[in-house]
């Protein structure tokens, strides 16, 4: 297949909804990461993006709406004081779990009864969604398994030929992927953290906010029921080993350097991540430090790990996986 290119200007809009109302599957740029996107009340598209990705067909997608019809049209049952929670954070880096609504077919949400949804910022996003006049499927836009991309690039490297087109927009502005929030249970509860951070949503709820149990343990656990299915998959992992060094600054420090040189020593080409407990920081440049890295033969990366800040919580999640929970306290 070939890939077509599509600037977002307002030919290229208005070319990316037309291709996706016909069935196709076009990359387009959100605010989060660069997304995958078919019409999510299509199943023959929808199935169109497990391919592309290899993903597993249990992973639901999040559906991307720009305006209130679209909404009602994919979900439904909620309630006022649900229904204010989401207009004061969206649009945004925020996906709500909500109850489903018939209309959007079993591929979309794999087979579960609620629907994930997202109104993304992006006005890039919104106008394609609106171009294309129909809720938009559209899981991060890498190949299943490794780091979520933020550049035109990165999406290029992973769907050039699998796809019907790229909208080639600048770098993501937060890096990592939208938080992921239940409303369908008693608490409002955290499935993946993101950007929109636990204290954020605490301040608009006025009330509780949990994070799922499953964010705090490893997938071999016993106990291990993520209500993300996309939790429990191998993720983020780029072709280098990474390892996490955990511990105060100066000891994390001392520990890098020592193992840096231990693997120099034995031809192994390393390379370390410091943010310096930046978590915005480490949010905009992680999944792009990962591919870069990869492109430059890295063996090992060290990621520096001390003081997080709020949305570190969210970066450290996923940094956890890519190091196959491979975590050195010192
Ligand atoms: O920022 C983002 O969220 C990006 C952009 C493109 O919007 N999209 C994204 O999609 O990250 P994806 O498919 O890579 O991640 C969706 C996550 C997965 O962990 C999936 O299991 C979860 O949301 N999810 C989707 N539907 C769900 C549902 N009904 N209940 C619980 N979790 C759900
Ligand atoms: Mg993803």
């Amino acid at each position: 297949m070939k890939t077509q290119i599509i600037l977002p200007d307002e030919e290229g809009i208005a070319k990316a909804g037309q291709i996706l109302r016909d069935g196709g599957l076009v990359a387009f740029p959100t605010e989060t990461v660069y997304g995958l996107g078919a019409n999510a009340l299509d199943p023959v598209a929808t199935r169109h993006i497990y391919e592309a990705k290899g993903r597993p067909g249990d992973n639901p997608m999040i559906v991307h709406v720009s305006n209130l019809e679209m909404l009602n049209g994919v979900a439904r049952g909620f309630t006022d004081s649900q229904k204010d929670i989401m207009w004061k954070l969206w649009p945004g880096a925020i996906t709500f779990v909500l109850h489903k609504h018939p209309a959007v077919p079993d591929v979309t949400t794999g087979g579960l009864d609620t629907v994930a949804v997202r109104w993304p910022e992006r006005k890039e996003a919104s106008a394609i969604i609106e171009a294309a006049g129909v809720p938009i499927a559209a899981p991060s836009a890498n190949l299943s398994g490794k780091p979520s991309p933020t550049t035109f690039e990165d999406v290029a490297e992973d769907m050039d030929g699998r796809i019907d087109a790229i909208v080639k927009g600048e770098q993501t502005v937060i890096g990592i992927e939208s938080t992921v929030l239940d409303l369908t249970s008693d608490v409002p509860t955290i499935l993946r953290p993101g950007f929109i951070t636990k204290s954020r949503i605490e301040e608009v709820v006025g009330g509780e906010v949990k994070y799922d149990p499953s964010l705090f343990q490893k997938p071999d656990s016993d106990d291990f029921h993520p209500k993300s299915p996309g939790m429990k998959y191998k993720h983020y992992a780029p072709k280098a080993d990474v390892k996490i060094v955990e511990g105060d600054k100066a000891a994390v420090h001392e520990a890098i350097a020592k193992l840096s040189a231990e693997a120099v020593a034995s031809g192994i080409k390393t390379a370390v991540l410091d943010y310096e407990g930046k978590g915005d920081e480490a949010a905009v440049r992680y999944f792009a430090n990962l591919r870069q890295l990869d492109r430059d033969g890295v063996d090992v990366i060290y990621i520096a790990s001390y003081d997080w800040d709020e949305v570190g919580f969210s970066v450290m999640n996923r940094m956890v996986k890519s190091a196959g929970y491979d975590i050195l306290e010192v």
